[in-house]
């Protein structure tokens, strides 16, 4: 890897092995930044202290001795003692240049691929016949950065999107779309607008409010309750029905993927209704092995470590004492068939933060069957999204705000904002414009916090070209572009010569990229990679300020500032693309 951490680190454990000992050869050298309000060093080793307490010396004396091994010409400048006993690192900044020269030519840009696995990563995740809303969105788009990231990485990723598309309300479903007809525009509306299709199937289960029963209208809802019956039990009719409105959906969904520029396709779709044959299965071996018990006619599971306030274990129901399963229930077979049948390493739920208890049980009632083998369940924590005044995002009608009037919402901004600022480019491109950067103000809105903090929905701060946002990073990146779209090199190649201090830091904060994304494969924290890309595009502003590119006073230094420009925007670019933004060639 490039990083400097990574550098330095075989050089500390050398002088380690040297100084103290072969046994220390491979301890950790406990390698951080250095602390820039004390020093004007890059790297501070801080392991004399650790090593110290084992080995009874003074944390300096130690510090010292490592410090008299430390033999890296090539990459270390000068060494510091310091403090009660760490050293402070100055880099030799031709071994920066070097490294960041070296990088023009990586297509990892640093990134160093790790062993690879096999990752199962199930988000988005709607329910059919309805409208994805702002929860969904967050899944979707968290999820899909994490795929990116862990593909560039190199992992075999496998996407899994757990539809909600079987269930109770797939009976008024049925029937609703049984009396509109399966090719009317009401059953287009599926497609389109999916709510206004679930609340009319709902109305006409409901019955008009406080109203009798109209006469002839009143069986509706116990043709629904039949309907769901004859659906479980295989019925071709309602079977074909259920596809139909499956296939709608599909439409739906793949307009909303598209227009995110979200990679799911149908093929990852793998709703909870893949699971049926499975779940009598699950029921019987749970029960057989004495994992399960009935209780109160239902089948439950209980698990140590489970209990409600009395004390008393809190029941996993897997069978309702009317014979239907759950989500619960659905949830044994993915991790089963995650683990045993995808043979997952990781498998990721990137799931709103109130069902972690649910997938907690699950996963441990799977686990005493012996159904997770070799897998590590994780449960990528979603939080919640509120508005300006603190509350979860609700309509005027108190549903939740759907996914549609957020990215219009965000797009119409993102157009006024663009109208304004490039008034002097023709309308399709400046719409072209405008959708990416209003894509990026969510996405990054979404990305930029931790996955499971909330934040506050604000379209003003989010669409800004100021602060760390995504349209500020897109800003950045096309300002290089102009830049380089001014010099008479399309390609610059260096060599990355460092003379000034600001070219030294942003050329050390490119040498990180490839750490960063590898933090992010492990701690599933795609916020990480957009700090990153924040801080980098904030080195480029100073560079920028202080080195003269385009004028600068020798063509050597010029072709190195060039190439410098043309790294961060490469970084820039594919970082971007990691979280799912694309940077417009201009703004
Ligand atoms: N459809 C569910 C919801 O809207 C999310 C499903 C998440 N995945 C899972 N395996 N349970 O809340």
């Amino acid at each position: 890897m490039a990083d400097p951490i990574s550098a330095l680190t075989p050089r500390v454990q050398a002088a380690m092995a040297a100084a103290l000992g072969p046994q220390w050869s491979d301890a950790d050298p406990v390698i951080r930044p250095a602390n820039k309000k004390q020093t004007t060093a890059d790297l501070q080793v801080n392991a004399s202290m650790a090593l110290a307490k084992t080995i009874g010396k003074q944390p300096r004396d130690v510090a010292q001795a490592i410090a008299e091994h430390l033999e890296a010409p090539d990459l270390i400048d000068r060494v510091d003692l310091a403090g009660p006993g760490f050293l402070n690192v100055t880099l030799k900044s031709s071994w920066i240049g070097d490294e960041a020269t070296a990088l023009l030519d990586d297509p990892l840009l640093g990134v160093v691929q790790p062993p690879q696995e096999t990752v199962v990563i199930d988000y988005s995740a709607a329910n059919a016949a309805k409208e994805m809303h702002v929860a969904h969105l967050r899944t979707t788009v968290v999820g899909d950065s994490l795929a990116r990231t862990l593909e560039f990485l190199g992992h075999n990723v496998i996407r899994q999107n757990h539809l909600g598309d079987w269930g109770t309300p797939f009976g008024m479903l049925i029937e609703h779309l049984l009396e509109v007809g399966t090719d009317s525009d009401e059953a287009r509306l599926l497609e389109t607008d999916p709510n206004a299709f679930y609340r009319a199937a709902r109305a006409k289960f409901d019955g008009p409010e406080g109203a009798e029963p109209a006469l002839g209208a009143g069986d509706f809802d116990a043709r629904a309750r039949a309907r769901v019956a004859e659906l479980q039990s295989g019925d071709p009719q309602s079977l074909a029905l259920w596809s139909r409105i499956m296939e709608l959906t599909r439409g739906y969904l793949n307009r909303v993927y598209r227009e995110l520029d979200i990679t799911l396709t149908d093929d990852d779709i793998r709703g909870e209704s893949a699971y049926n044959d499975q779940l009598a299965e699950v029921c019987d071996s749970l029960q057989a092995k004495g994992i399960a018990t009935i209780s109160d006619g239902a089948l439950c599971v209980f698990l140590d470590g489970f209990t409600g306030r009395d004390a008393k274990p809190v029941p996993l129901i897997i069978r309702k004492s009317d014979g239907g399963y759950g989500y619960a229930t659905t949830d044994i077979a993915t991790i089963q068939y995650r683990s045993l049948v995808l043979k997952a390493d990781r498998a990721l739920y990137v799931v709103g933060a109130p069902q972690n208890l649910h997938f907690r049980m699950c996963w441990a009632a799977a686990d005493k069957a012996g159904w997770i083998q070799g897998t590590e369940p994780v449960h990528v924590q979603i939080g919640n999204v509120v508005g300006t005044d603190g509350k979860i995002l609700r309509s005027r009608t108190g549903d939740l705000v759907s996914l549609q009037s957020l990215v219009d919402a965000a797009l119409e901004r993102a157009a006024s904002v663009v109208a304004e600022s490039r008034p002097d480019l023709d309308e399709q491109t400046r719409a072209d414009i405008a959708h990416k950067v209003g894509l990026a103000a969510i996405k990054y809105a979404d990305l930029s916090v931790g996955h499971d903090s909330g934040y506050t929905f604000d379209l003003d701060r989010m669409v800004a070209f100021q602060g760390n946002t995504g349209p500020y990073l897109q800003y950045a990146t096309a300002r290089i572009r102009s830049i380089l779209g001014r010099a008479d090199t399309v390609d610059p190649k260096g060599p990355i010569v460092l003379t000034e201090p600001a070219e030294r830091t942003l050329a050390l904060k490119l040498l990180d990229f490839g750490a960063v994304v590898d933090q992010v494969g492990i701690t599933l924290e795609p916020h990480r990679l957009a700090t990153y890309l924040f801080d980098l595009a904030s080195a480029f502003t100073t560079f920028y300020e202080e080195c003269p590119v385009l004028k600068a006073e020798s063509t050597k230094l010029r072709d190195s500032r060039l190439a410098l420009s043309r790294l961060t925007e490469k970084v820039l670019v594919q970082g971007l693309d990691l979280l799912g933004v694309d940077a417009p060639e201009q703004m």
